[in-house]
C-alpha cells in the first residue's frame, strides 16, 4: 500500500528519480525532461500531463503483479480509474498490452513497467493536455488526485482474481476477435496476423497470416 506521495516539478524520468526512494512510494512530476516510453521510445512530458511512477516489491506476493500479466493488471486499473462513474473521461480503451485510447482511437495514456532492485517502477503518463476531456477533469480535480485514484485502483486490481482481470480487459479493449493487427517486436521486426484471444500471462495470441499458425507476442507495439 501507498506510503510516500512525493512530487517535483522536474525529474529527467520518474522511473529514474523513483530509484532513490523507498518502496511504496509515488513520484509525481511537473514536467519530465528524459521521458521513456516502451521499446527505448522518448516520451514527451510537457506541463500538463500527468507522469508518475509507482515503485512497489517485487516481492509483494500478487500474482496479477508477476510477469507479463502486470501489464494487464495495471492497463485495467487506470481504466477503471479515469471511467468511473461521474468521470468525464467515459469512452476509453484498452490497447494491448496497456495503452490507453480515446474514442477517436488516440493514445492518451502510456505505461512503462520497469524491474530495478526488486522492485517495479510503474511509470504512467497521462497527455492530460491534449486531451479536451481530461482539461475539463483537471478545472475539476488536480493530478495529484487523478494519481491517487489510479494508485488504488491499482492496489484494488492487484488482489482481484486473474479471471476478473482478463474479463475486463476483453471487455473494455479496442481489439476485436479476428481483426487484423501488425505488432512491432522488441527483436525490431514485425509481424502481422488476427487478433484471437488475451492468454493467462498477458500474452496476445494471433493467427499468422504467413502460415497460419497460432502463436503468441509478450511484449511488442502494436500498429495503429
Ligand atoms: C509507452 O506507452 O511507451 C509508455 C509511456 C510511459 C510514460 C511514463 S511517464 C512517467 C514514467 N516516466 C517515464 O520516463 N516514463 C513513464
Amino acid at each position: 500500500m501507498l506510503k510516500h506521495l512525493l512530487w517535483t516539478e522536474c525529474a529527467s524520468s520518474t522511473n529514474d528519480l523513483i530509484k532513490k526512494y523507498p518502496a511504496n512510494s509515488v513520484l509525481i512530476a511537473g514536467i519530465q525532461t528524459k521521458g521513456r516510453g516502451r521499446q527505448g521510445r522518448d516520451w514527451l512530458s510537457v506541463k500538463g500531463g500527468l507522469y508518475f511512477t509507482y515503485k512497489k516489491p517485487l516481492n509483494c506476493f500478487l500474482e496479477n503483479l508477476q510477469g507479463g500479466f502486470c501489464a494487464i493488471t495495471i492497463g485495467a486499473a487506470c481504466h477503471k480509474a479515469l471511467t468511473m462513474p461521474n468521470k468525464p473521461v467515459q469512452k476509453l480503451y484498452l490497447k494491448w498490452p496497456n495503452d490507453l485510447l480515446n474514442d477517436k482511437l488516440e493514445k492518451i495514456a502510456g505505461i512503462l513497467i520497469e524491474v530495478s532492485q526488486q522492485n517495479y517502477l510503474i511509470g504512467i503518463g497521462l497527455n492530460c493536455g491534449s486531451n479536451p476531456e481530461f482539461a475539463n477533469y483537471q478545472s475539476l480535480y488536480s493530478n495529484l488526485y487523478l494519481a491517487k485514484l489510479i494508485i488504488n485502483q491499482i492496489d484494488l486490481f492487484a488482489q482481484k482474481p486473474k479471471a476478473d482481470i482478463i474479463e475486463y480487459w476483453e471487455k473494455h479493449t479496442h481489439h476485436k476477435k479476428n481483426t487484423q493487427i501488425k505488432a512491432h517486436l522488441p527483436n525490431g521486426s514485425l509481424i502481422e496476423g488476427k487478433f484471437k484471444f488475451l492468454g493467462q500471462n498477458g500474452e496476445l495470441w494471433l493467427q499468422a497470416t504467413a502460415d497460419n499458425k497460432l502463436i503468441s507476442l509478450e511484449s511488442g507495439i502494436l500498429q495503429d
